[in-house]
């Protein structure tokens, strides 16, 4: 396959949390990856910034290390490295004091016509205090654009302060609420889907759609994370953001152009139709469960309360949900949620599961027909199938096998698919904030998450204990088992 780089236009930007694990992990080997492909060249800049007196040179070397440290970056790109490193800078910048503010500013230079990006991998309770530090030292221009990690604050008070604070310095157009699910190739393909095929549209409704269930499941524990970890937990962690944004592109209504707020607008109502769960029906809708020391990839592994250090921590590690979305296309149709660490696999996906036909013709004949479902998977293995039911081929007579139409995107196109956060950095550049989230969506996701956390800060029993290795608590398998549905398994 031949893809298609279109270039940017040459831009700097700066990393604030430019020596943490994010900037690490993501953000420079995105950045690299779209530097090799020639996405953008050395007429760009980028530098990091953080606290920690540092020189350039050191910089460089520990993300040479995080490079050649990443898959996919081998010897033969030693050149790229070495070149890709020369756009790189670092400032040593105090985000809650004076030092280091003037060098930022002299770094950026006085022309005004470069597109300038601020990139915020720090806490959260830094965005508002870095956003007025820019502003006051005259770093922000009408090119500037503003990227902003999740979690946007606690709670929806708590994330209503974070974007009054941005939005005093930036306007919405400005501003780059980063949900990296949304990057993901699987996860845009799910647009095109569902609305570049007449195929599925007919059937994508309470009709013809059973439920739909979405699993975001992870084999890792919380490792060094604890601190940030015990305070947020599965459902603010994940649910909020990651799961309701799959929730919302399986259940949005097609919009009129893939502008970006005609796609907001269509994922706010989706958010907004969300059937509330609060203390009267959480015990029954929701379940919340925490790792203890276990086994994964047959190595033992500690629980929750050794891997964060806090011994009665009541932190959920692990959240099955049942929402319903009412409205008239998915009225009655159940999305059950899903989502871990320490699980059995790392596994995520969204499966539509449809529903039976109408009436049986293959009584007493070998096999069975299984309700067509439709799996999207996002990681690993990319890819998307359609289960059909079909006559099992040769002689013998009628017998009836679940066969998947496969589209295994490695093997279809034989491409590395780009990492999301190289494709939302290069939307920032280009100013497309189609795959953002924009400030109304995360009030509403708050909106629904809220009071599900209030709910169980008031029930008196701390989340269910499950088997590091495991698929979770009990109770999850039983909150769909009661519906008489199972979660997804691939039939063999
Ligand atoms: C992050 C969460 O947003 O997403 C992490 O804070 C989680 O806890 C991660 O591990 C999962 O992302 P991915 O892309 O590895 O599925």
């Amino acid at each position: 396959m031949t893809s298609r780089i279109v270039p940017v236009k040459a831009f700097d930007l700066v990393i604030f949390g430019g020596t943490g694990d994010l900037a690490y992990r993501k953000i420079f080997p995105a950045l690299f990856h779209r530097f090799r492909d020639r996405q953008f060249g050395d007429d760009s800049r980028i530098v990091g910034a953080s606290r920690r007196p540092m020189d350039r040179d050191a910089y460089r070397a520990a993300i040479r290390d995080a490079l050649l440290g990443q898959t996919g970056a081998s010897s033969a790109d030693t050149d790229a490295i070495e070149r890709f490193l020369a756009t790189v800078d670092y400032i040593a910048v105090d985000g809650r004091g004076d030092a280091g503010w003037t060098e930022l500013r002299d770094w950026f230079g006085a022309g005004t016509q470069k597109v300038r990006g601020f990139y915020l991998a720090t806490a959260p309770d830094l965005f508002g205090v870095l956003a007025a530090r820019l502003a006051a030292h005259g770093i922000v221009t009408p090119q500037a654009r503003i990227i902003v990690e999740k979690p946007i604050g606690t709670d929806g008070a708590s994330a209503e302060e974070i974007n009054d604070a941005l939005g005093a310095v930036f306007s919405e157009r400005q501003i780059f609420r980063i949900d990296h699910y949304l990057g993901k190739e699987t996860v845009q393909n799910l647009l095109a889907l569902r609305f570049a095929n007449i195929l599925l549209e007919p059937l994508w409704n309470a009709h013809y759609v059973d439920h739909v269930q979405i699993t975001v499941a992870e084999a890792l524990g919380v490792g060094g994370r604890g601190a940030y970890y015990d305070r947020s937990g599965a459902l603010r962690d994940m649910v909020q953001n990651h799961l309701l944004q799959l929730l919302c592109l399986v259940a949005m209504e097609p919009p009129a152009s893939l502008d970006a707020d005609a796609v907001r607008d269509e994922k706010l109502k989706v958010l907004r139709a969300l059937v509330p769960i609060d203390a009267s029906n959480a015990a029954a809708l929701t379940v919340r469960g925490q790792y203890r020391a276990g086994a994964s990839h047959g190595g033992a592994v500690p629980g929750y309360a050794d891997d964060s250090g806090v011994p009665d921590s009541r932190t959920e590690t692990f959240v099955a949900l049942k929402a319903a979305v009412s409205n008239w296309r998915w009225s009655g149709v159940p999305f059950y949620l899903r989502t871990g660490k320490r699980l059995q696999e790392q596994r995520s996906e969204i499966v539509v599961v449809f529903r039976p036909v109408p009436h049986l013709l293959f009584q007493g004949v070998d096999g069975h027909v299984v309700d067509n479902r439709l799996t999207i998977r996002l990681q690993p293995d990319e890819g998307i199938k359609l289960w059909l039911t079909i006559k099992e081929p040769g002689p013998g007579g009628m017998r009836l096998k679940q066969v998947p139409l496969d589209m295994s995107f490695a093997q279809a196109f034989n491409a590395r698919a780009p990492e999301a956060y190289e494709r939302l950095l290069m939307d920032v550049i280009r100013g497309n904030a189609t795959l953002f989230m924009r400030r109304d969506e995360v009030r509403a996701a708050w909106a629904w998450i809220d009071p599900i956390r209030e709910a169980w800060a008031q029930a008196p029993e701390p989340p269910r204990p499950y088997v590091a290795g495991s698929w979770g608590p009990a109770g999850s398998v039983a909150l769909i088992e009661r519906d008489g549905r199972t979660w997804n398994e691939e039939f063999a």
